[in-house]
């Protein structure tokens, strides 16, 4: 383990994940989904989700960027756009963690004029408290307080990503 007390220990994790995904198949009972996950910090967050949520489902990425070692930026770069076309689907967007609300909007942004059949939001983590624009969520795993997080696809500088557990970074971590 790299640090003290994780936050949240993959045990917790797992169990929330599998509640969001009892929640959201139980909303989407009958439809058929498209699921878009927000590379990269999202990628372990999406493939578990998946795994639980009982909805018939395309899956899709976008990859997206606007951190700058612990700071957001602000401003958006989208490496690789999705490769579906999702007029008409039912969008479910899956994203590690929403802090400013910058990215998140921007993806709305970006996404919503393609015309999808409905257009909703899943985050495994809120920062609510350092929201900078309004971002309507559906689904939030956990409020977290203002502290920069790293593991299940959170990263400082790319790496921590691995981590099974969510931990609060501090700078001497290795
Ligand atoms: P926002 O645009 O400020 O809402 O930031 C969202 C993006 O910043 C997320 O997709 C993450 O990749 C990254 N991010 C925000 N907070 C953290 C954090 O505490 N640890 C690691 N990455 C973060
Ligand atoms: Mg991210």
């Amino acid at each position: 383990m790299i640090t003290g007390k994780p936050l949240f220990t993959a045990e917790q994790v797992q169990q929330r994940v599998k509640d969001l995904a009892a929640r959201i198949s139980k909303d989407y009972a009958g439809k058929e989904l498209l699921t878009i996950g927000i590379l990269k910090g999202a990628f372990m967050f999406f493939s578990d989700i998946v795994k639980h949520i009982q909805t018939p489902m395309e899956i899709d990425f976008l990859n997206a960027s606007s951190y700058n070692k612990t700071e957001s930026t602000g401003k958006i770069r989208i490496h690789a756009d999705l490769r579906e076309n999702i007029k008409d689907k039912h969008v479910l967007i899956i994203e590690d963690i929403i802090d400013t609300g910058y990215t998140l909007k921007y993806i709305t942004d970006m996404l919503v004029p393609r015309n999808p059949a409905s257009f909703k939001i899943c985050v495994f983590l809120d920062k609510i408290a350092h929201r900078r624009v309004d971002v309507k969520l559906d689904y939030v795993g956990y409020e977290i307080p203002d502290k920069f997080v790293v593991g299940y696809g959170l990263d400082y500088e790319n790496k921590f990503r691995n981590l099974p557990y969510i931990a609060i970074f501090k700078k001497d971590l290795k």
